[in-house]
């Protein structure tokens, strides 16, 4: 684990979406989504809709579900799914942290998606991260 300083916890209300640049291992900072569902839940997942160029953090949080404003394809923030067309691709999802008021989160090791699969999502988008994520989706953006 690489746990990083994100964000304050503190400046994350319910319902706060937000985009932070986490750094990498590597070196570079990888672009991350950081949100705070109503029920007070944190959730990181990549700041890149997998069907086009843009940035899901522009997008409008609803429950677990999060928008891409390109297209309307809506994100699962728990574990990357596309719920509806024409995204068919998950992003990939990152561990977060709070400790003493601060977020942090780790680029570096992405959840493995084969767990995401059993506790929120329905086998075939599980089935399609193991197909299609890249061996590290920092370095492809
Ligand atoms: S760019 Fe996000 S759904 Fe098309």
């Amino acid at each position: 684990m690489a746990m990083r300083f994100a964000y304050l916890a503190a400046d994350m209300p319910p319902g706060a979406v937000r985009r932070v640049d986490v750094p990498t291992a590597a070196g570079p900072s990888a672009p991350v989504v950081l949100v705070r569902t109503a029920d007070g839940e944190y959730h990181a997942i990549a700041d890149r809709c997998s069907h086009g160029a843009v940035s899901l953090s522009h997008g409008e949080l609803d429950g677990h579900l999060l928008e891409c404003w390109g297209h309307g394809s809506q994100f699962d923030v728990r574990t990357g799914c596309p719920n509806q067309l024409p995204a068919t691709v998950p992003v990939a999802v990152y561990p977060v942290l709070i400790d003493s008021g601060d977020v942090f989160i780790d680029v570096d090791n992405p959840h493995d998606p084969a767990d995401l699969r059993h506790t929120h999502t329905p086998s075939s988008c599980g089935a399609k991260r193991a197909q299609n994520l890249p061996a590290n989706p920092i370095e492809e953006q």
